[in-house]
């Protein structure tokens, strides 16, 4: 039986992402948690006739904890989203103490499961799930991830444009790093199948579309939020893709922003880097993270310069994270 809970359930992404995983036959029993309407949302959903057995919870009687009970995966995309102008950072003021709350109760009550973060930024969001983890005594590393799916699949996606490729073929791009701006390091020279190059003159706007295609989406919005769609479908196939693997399933390789030390392969990543938490293609497996690959070995020129402008940014982000966690307000 597999308990999978959404924090955040009633919100752009959340709703999505609670009818994906609704849907998904790997999961028994959904739970859904969130400050406001989960009561409707899980009402909605529960009209569906696939297996999953739906359950909706407000703060209320102790909402989160019984909503996250013994789950086998917690996913987390509660919080404010960006508006034109702002930073992610610049959600973190209100975001870090969301983030920080709910991992308290997912420590109490399911220290065991998989921890999926979506809410930004995730690059100081999940130093701070880690710290807290660390704190209540039950840190996994290997079950702790920030989800960075989306820029893959932006890369994928404009990728197969340039490439003249039907998008949604097999076409793998890794990205690495963290997850806003120049800490997102796409690595073009490592496309998979090998044969396809991206032209010189394209390379820079291919680059920053893929560091800055959440900025496209905040504008096009136009105050009304942040991506929520593709949002919804990226974090649906990161968290299928973990309980597909912890039943068991071979060949799971996703990119994920994980505690580096903590991951088999991971602490020469760490030590290269300067970065305990970074995201590298992660191979999935019955324990989460089996290993972190490192596809630092042979980058490129332009490569290491982008990696170069990323972890100063990331280092920043991340100790952020870390003293948060440590001395809240
Ligand atoms: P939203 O405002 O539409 O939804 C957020 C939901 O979180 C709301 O329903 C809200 O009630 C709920 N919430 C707030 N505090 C909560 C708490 N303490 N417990 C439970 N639920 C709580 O926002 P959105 O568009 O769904 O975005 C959510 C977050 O995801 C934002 O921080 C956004 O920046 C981030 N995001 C991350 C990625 C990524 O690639 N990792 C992509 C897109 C958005
Ligand atoms: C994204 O990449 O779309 C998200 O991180 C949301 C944002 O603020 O851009």
């Amino acid at each position: 039986m597999v308990k999978a809970v959404i924090a955040g359930a009633s919100g752009g992404i959340g709703q999505p992402l609670s009818l994906l995983m609704k849907l998904c036959p790997l999961v028994d029993e959904l739970a859904l948690y969130d400050v406001v309407n989960t009561p409707g949302v899980a009402a909605d959903l529960s009209h569906i006739s696939s297996t999953a057995k739906i359950t909706g919870y407000l703060p209320k009687d102790d909402g989160g904890k019984a909503a996250m009970k013994d789950a086998d995966i917690i996913i987390i995309p509660a919080g404010i989203p960006r508006k034109p102008g702002m930073t992610r950072d610049d959600l973190f003021k209100i975001n870090a103490g969301i983030v920080k709350g709910l991992i308290e109760i997912a420590a109490e009550v399911a220290p065991k499961s998989f921890i999926l973060v979506i809410s930004n930024p995730v690059n100081s969001t999940v130093p701070i799930a880690a710290e807290v983890l660390k704190a209540k005594g039950v840190f996994n590393p290997q079950k702790l991830f920030g989800v960075t799916t989306l820029d893959i699949v932006r890369a994928e996606t404009f990728v197969a444009e340039i490439a003249g490729k039907k998008t949604g073929s097999e076409l793998t791009v890794p990205v690495i790093g963290g997850h806003s701006g120049e800490t997102i390091v796409p690595l073009f020279s490592q496309i998979s199948p090998s044969g396809i190059s991206i032209p010189d003159d394209k390379y820079d706007a291919l680059v920053n579309r893929v560091q800055f295609g959440g900025d496209e989406v905040v504008k096009a919005k136009d105050g009304a939020g942040s991506a929520t769609l593709s949002m919804a479908y990226a974090g649906y196939r990161f968290a299928e893709k973990v309980l597909k693997a912890a039943k068991g399933e071979k060949g799971l390789v996703e990119p994920s922003f994980v505690y580096l030390p903590g991951v088999p392969g991971g602490k020469e990543i760490a030590e290269k880097t300067g970065c305990d938490f970074f995201s590298v293609p992660i191979e999935l497996g019955p324990n989460g993270a089996e290993k972190a690959t490192n596809v630092l070995g042979n980058i490129t020129e332009k490569e290491k310069k982008l990696l170069d402008a990323c972890t100063t940014g990331l280092k920043d982000n991340i100790t952020k994270g870390v003293t948060f966690a440590h001395n809240p307000p």
